[in-house]
């Protein structure tokens, strides 16, 4: 069967919406009189997230972006994360929010949480979208968390299938054929 043809909705628009708007009122809420703060996104999947989630945000705030992939193929962690594109500006300092799409293995998140710390940011915590909590491989805190999901594949609001269905405006489910 296609895969297109698998597709279901996990999440409708409106509930990530929302969801996303409680974030950021909890980000202001804990942020309230710190000064500016850095959102990180991490390239691809968090690019819809960050946006929407910036925008909410009544905190000034700056954006950078870091590019890490894990997933050679698409489809399947290789538990070996690697830098692809480094932020442009210092953190050295800074109140660092690192904004994911989504924490699967852990992996990802250990490993940018693990370089940031060495550049000694004034504070740094983590924010994600989605979080699979049976599939984590490594132990990870996510201090802003949108949804905890079963383990299934997610694809849409940044989130891709083999690189598909980014742009999908809602999170949803496809099931690959094994
Ligand atoms: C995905 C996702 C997270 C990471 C999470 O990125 O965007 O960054 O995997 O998985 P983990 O917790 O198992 O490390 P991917 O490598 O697929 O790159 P992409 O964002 O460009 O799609």
């Amino acid at each position: 069967m296609p895969i297109e043809d698998t597709l279901q909705t996990l999440i409708p628009e409106a509930e990530v919406h929302a969801r996303i708007e409680a974030l950021a009122r909890q980000i202001d809420a804990d942020y309230a009189g710190a000064g500016e703060i850095v959102l990180i996104g991490v390239l691809r999947g968090a690019f819809i997230f960050l946006a929407d989630l910036s925008r909410r945000l009544a905190t000034p705030h700056r954006v950078d972006f870091i590019a890490l992939a894990s997933y050679d193929d698409g489809t399947r962690s290789s538990g070996v994360v690697r830098l692809i594109m480094d932020l442009r500006t210092s953190v050295t300092g800074k109140h660092v929010v690192i904004v994911e799409d989504i924490v699967d293995t852990g992996y990802t998140i250990a490993y940018l949480t693990e370089i940031l710390q060495a550049r000694h940011p004034a504070s740094l915590r983590t924010c994600a979208l989605l979080r699979k909590l049976e599939r984590h491989e490594v132990d990870v805190r996510v201090d802003y968390l949108g949804f905890d999901i079963p383990d299934v594949w997610v694809v849409g609001y940044g989130l891709d299938y083999a690189d598909r269905f980014r742009t999908l405006p809602y999170i949803g489910v496809v099931t690959p054929e094994d």
